[in-house]
């Protein structure tokens, strides 16, 4: 089921969470959606979910306007929320089945949607422990398994994998592969594009409620040429002052000023250029332009983010 965003308007107050937001995730196709904090992640996840209705502009599930008919949409849509209701005395047996029964299943049809559901998350030895007993990523794995009790056909994920430690993390990274080799639609949110680069197919990236960059990582890949990657930051003051911090983050490599607001650095590699990016970004420091001078990146993806810190 393909995923369309279509000028997408969210305002709280007399901010702007979303600014006429577009975007298109292909049937089948996983995709990340990077942001930095406050970028309108979950805003906009939110209104694909049904959860919340937009100022304007819509969301279409192949033709079906979940701004329209949220109820329709929700049925065929599961979404995973950054943060897991914390019910005392509950266990998660008892979770799912409420949810299962929620969902209109019930006798044999409910007890194969849980066996299914807890399969595919591997919650075998959990399905016994009262939820406030389990652990951050014990809950992610439950969470996820709430949401494939009706069989969605979409999956949008937010931020499943903060606050998880590495196993953990991989885990769920296994459990979100087998969802998506069954052909599942997915939209996964994070900060950081690195963590799900093995995982998707493409990327949708927003800043302060814009889109600055969309498209299928393969292409980009195809078009990047393999060894030295070069990324031009520009800064919002004097980029020389910035060039300590920024070797710190990426040990090793070049940092040369090449203009009073700019630093150029010089990387090795592809893989080692989005960790770069990711980390800078995550550090918070204040980028306001990235551009890739001679990687053979023009005019796709990354070149065009911004790199705008909220
Ligand atoms: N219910 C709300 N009321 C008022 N403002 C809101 C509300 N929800 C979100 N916002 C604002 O909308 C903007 C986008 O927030 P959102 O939670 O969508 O960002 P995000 O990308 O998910 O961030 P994070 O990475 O921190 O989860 C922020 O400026 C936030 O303050
Ligand atoms: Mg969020």
């Amino acid at each position: 089921m393909r995923i369309r965003v279509e000028d997408l308007t969210k305002r709280f107050g007399s901010n702007v969470a979303l600014d006429k937001v577009t975007f298109e995730v292909p049937s089948g196709s996983v995709y990340g959606f990077v942001g930095p904090n406050g970028a309108g992640k979950t805003t906009a996840i939110r209104i694909m979910a049904g959860l919340e209705g937009p100022d304007s502009g819509t969301v279409l599930y192949d033709d079906l306007s979940a701004v329209e008919y949220p109820e329709k949409a929700r049925r065929f849509v599961g979404f995973m929320p950054d943060t897991l209701a914390d019910s005392k005395d509950i266990r998660v047996w008892e979770y799912l089945d409420f949810f299962a029964r929620a969902c209109g299943l019930a006798g044999k049809e409910k007890e194969k949607a849980l066996i299914r559901a807890g399969e595919l998350t591997n919650l075998d030895n959990l399905s016994g422990r009262f939820l406030c007993e389990l652990s951050k990523g014990m809950k992610q794995q439950v969470s996820l398994a709430r949401i494939l009790l009706h069989e969605p056909s979409v999956l949008l994920l937010d931020e499943p994998a903060a606050g998880l430690d590495p196993r953990a993390r991989a885990e769920l990274r296994e459990s979100l592969r087998s969802l998506a080799a069954d052909g599942r639609t997915m939209l996964i949110s994070s900060h950081i594009l690195a963590e799900l680069e093995d995982l998707v197919d493409g990327v949708v990236i927003i800043e302060k409620g814009k889109i600055s960059a969309c498209g299928e990582l393969s292409e980009i890949r195809n078009r990047s040429a393999s060894g030295e990657c070069r990324a031009l930051l520009t800064f919002s003051s004097d980029a020389a002052s910035f060039a300590g911090k920024v070797e710190a983050l990426c040990p090793g490599k070049s940092v040369k000023v090449h203009s009073p607001r700019q630093l150029l650095l010089i990387l090795d590699s592809e893989e080692e250029y989005f960790s770069a990016m990711a980390k800078i970004f995550q550090a918070g420091l204040p980028v306001t332009a990235l551009s890739r001078p001679d990687c053979g990146l023009e005019g796709v993806f990354m070149e065009k983010t911004k790199g705008e810190v909220q």
